[in-house]
């Protein structure tokens, strides 16, 4: 029961420590890393929708409408309700300074 706790909050004090910015991987780097299982590493594709290289606005605006639309349909209103306002502006700042092309579009 203790080491099946122990992961998630391992995690959640990682990422407390990267968000006050003294890790060293920037703190959007590691919140886009969920990302990456279904748009690629550093949203670069192969897979869905590309992400790198759109403009931070459109990403921002994008997930802040998936998380604030009222209701749950499709995976990523899912994956945008995991995160709160600052997270997704660090998310789209981080994806939009990452190099497209990956075979996405
Ligand atoms: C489990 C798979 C999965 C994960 C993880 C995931 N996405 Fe998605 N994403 C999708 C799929 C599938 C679509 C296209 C269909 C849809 O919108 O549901 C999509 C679409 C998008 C779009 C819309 C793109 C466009 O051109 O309209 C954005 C923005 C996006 N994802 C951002 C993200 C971000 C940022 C993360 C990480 C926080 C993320 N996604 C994590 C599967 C995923």
């Amino acid at each position: 029961m203790q080491h099946k706790l122990f992961l998630p909050i391992a995690l959640a004090l990682g990422l407390a420590v990267a968000g006050s910015a003294i890790a060293a991987p920037p703190a959007g780097r590691l919140l886009a890393s969920q990302c990456a299982q279904c748009h690629g590493t550093n949203g670069n594709g192969p897979g869905f929708d590309e992400l790198a290289g759109k403009s931070a606005r459109e990403l921002r605006d994008e997930l802040l409408e998936m998380k604030y639309r009222g209701r749950v349909e499709g995976i990523m209103d899912r994956q945008a309700h995991g995160y709160n306002d600052a997270q997704i502006q660090l998310i789209a700042d981080y994806l939009s300074a990452q190099p497209g092309g990956g075979g996405g579009d």
